[in-house]
């Protein structure tokens, strides 16, 4: 990790801030921008060795989904989306889509988004039944313009990927696509800001 800015803001309440306070607060947050891809990594890795009942353990289900991505050509954004979909499991046990749809939001296209926000209940054809649920819960998006774009994403490589002997490419293989792809937000409410800062 880089070291963080020593200069530090002044104020108790932030309506006594100051434009000094804010610029030392401002010069903070780009080394602290830069190390999320490690953060993003090191969360990855808390996935590890918690299988929750599953064939094989949450980080194994999420390297193998970005292998069987990658492996059909997906390109690196996608790849990347594949990677992450299930980070949200640790934090976001009633709602880990959206956690990691919300951690990709703004580095990645809207269909991508779309796609990872939504696909727990495309998923859910595969299992919904079992749990006394509606495994058609994802019809009542049958005319989005992302639908196909999602039941592909289950279907090639979200549900096939809890296979012990499948191809399971390791986290460092995925390193570099994870750095580029976090590099720099296309949309965020401080971007402006961000890019003043260099
Ligand atoms: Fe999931
Ligand atoms: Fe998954």
């Amino acid at each position: 990790m880089e070291d963080i800015a020593e200069k530090q803001a002044q104020f108790t309440h932030m309506e006594n801030g100051t434009a000094e306070d804010w610029k030392a607060i401002a010069d903070a947050f780009g080394p602290f921008a830069r190390d999320l891809p490690a953060r993003i990594l090191a969360h990855l890795k808390l996935l590890e060795g918690d299988c929750g009942g599953f064939p094989v353990d949450r980080l194994t289900h999420c390297l193998q989904t970005a292998t069987l991505a990658h492996r059909d050509g997906k390109d690196e954004e996608y790849v990347v989306c594949a990677l992450l979909h299930d980070i949200g499991d640790t934090l976001g046990s009633f709602n880990h889509a959206d956690v990691a749809a919300v951690i990709l939001e703004p580095f990645v296209s809207e269909e991508n988004h779309w796609m990872i926000k939504h696909h727990a209940i495309f998923q859910g054809y595969y299992f919904f039944h079992h749990l006394g649920m509606d495994r058609n819960l994802r019809e009542q998006y049958r005319d989005h313009p992302y639908y196909e774009r999602t039941i592909e994403f289950v279907s090639k490589y979200d549900a096939p990927a809890f296979d012990e002997k499948g191809e399971t490419l390791p986290l460092e293989f995925f390193e570099p696509m994870v750095r580029r792809v976090f590099a720099k937000p296309r949309k965020s409410l401080y971007k402006k800001a961000v890019e003043a800062a260099g």
